[in-house]
């Protein structure tokens, strides 16, 4: 059986199974129903953990004798790398699989596969997978002493980069009553505009824009609260923060613009375009940018980008959700 015929389609509401019967944290899978203290704790974690790249040994031993297993079925550069780095931060042992060189490519299950790695003793999982509702899945299948971790699943949600996202505005412009923000570009696909659109809406975020085209505008968008422009310029106006997201060709059936040219020519940021936003605006991407489609080179590498900042913060914000989730497990 293929690792995608044993997944549901959609999972359902994941926010029931992400804490212990205590309350604490134990999985994290989406940021959907998340109290706003619980987003508050993890980046005021994440900002103790900043400074640990600066210690002579950069490590802090809360996950000795730990076991983090990667399990990414689906590509990945910053997200895979800053998860490995953080682990091994807070002292783990970290396992790699290696999805095309694994057993799965001769027909073994995805549960087949998750329980051979529970059998050696497995403390967390940090999913990523093509299909929506993967992670939620495979949580709700694990031994109760294991956590996982959602590091991307389909169309659905990317937490822990939405957090990194929050993370990095909350640097730059402090609170988040007064900020106007806006999302530009294919929101239809992304999990990681709707994991955004949830934390900036559950940080109390002033007002939060998408700005697409109309193809690429999820259908019941203006169900959650927030604004929908369709011209860059009008949407950009007095924002203090520009989330740009690529076009994901991988999920896109059929055309859904005329061509990128034309795309890049409506909704590519440049710096012209982007003089409209406050003088003081950030700009950031999640990665990986297509320059020249979504943003012009000029503005990617300029003055306002946080874009490298963001894959730094990163780090700290994955050792803040680990560290967390595996307190569930002591004391026990
Ligand atoms: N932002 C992000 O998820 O990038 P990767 O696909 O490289 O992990």
């Amino acid at each position: 059986m293929s690792t995608r015929d044993d997944i549901p389609l959609f999972a359902s509401s994941p926010t029931n199974i992400q804490f212990d019967n205590k309350g604490r944290l134990r999985h994290f899978l989406s940021i959907e129903g998340l109290k706003k203290k619980v987003l508050c704790d993890i980046l005021d974690t994440a900002e103790s953990f900043s400074s640990v790249p600066q210690q002579s040994i950069k490590k802090v031993p809360l996950l000795r004798g730990k076991t983090i297993v990667n399990l990414f079925f689906e590509n990945s550069t910053r997200t895979r790398t800053t998860f490995e780095l953080a682990a091994k931060r807070l002292s783990a042992d970290v396992i790699n699989l290696n999805i095309t060189t694994s057993a799965t490519s001769k027909g073994e299950s995805l549960l087949d596969t998750l329980h051979n790695l529970e059998a050696m003793h497995s403390d967390m999982f940090i999913v990523r997978h093509a299909q929506s509702g993967a992670a939620h899945f495979i949580a709700q299948h694990v031994s109760p002493n294991i956590s996982v971790i959602n590091a991307g699943d389909g169309q659905h949600a990317h937490p822990t980069q939405a957090l990194l996202d929050m993370f990095t505005i909350r640097r730059h412009k402090g609170e988040f009553g007064a900020l106007k923000v806006a999302i530009v570009g294919d929101i239809l696909h992304s999990r990681v505009a709707r994991s955004q659109i949830q934390a900036l809406t559950t940080l109390g975020t002033n007002e939060v824009r998408i700005i697409a085209p109309k193809t690429l505008i999820p259908a019941h968008a203006e169900t959650l609260g927030i604004h929908i422009y369709h011209d860059l310029k009008e949407g950009l106006r007095g924002v203090d923060v520009v989330i740009m997201l690529r076009l994901q060709y991988e999920r896109m059936q059929g055309a859904l613009f005329p061509s990128e040219h034309e795309y890049f020519h409506l909704f590519g940021l440049t710096e012209e375009k982007l003089s409209v936003a406050k003088t003081d605006a950030i700009v950031m991407h999640p990665g990986p940018i297509n320059r020249g489609v979504e943003m012009d080179s000029a503005v990617a590498d300029g003055v306002r980008s946080v874009i490298l900042e963001q894959v730094t913060h990163g780090i700290s914000v994955r050792m803040a959700v680990m560290s967390m989730a595996m307190q569930q497990g002591e004391n026990e």
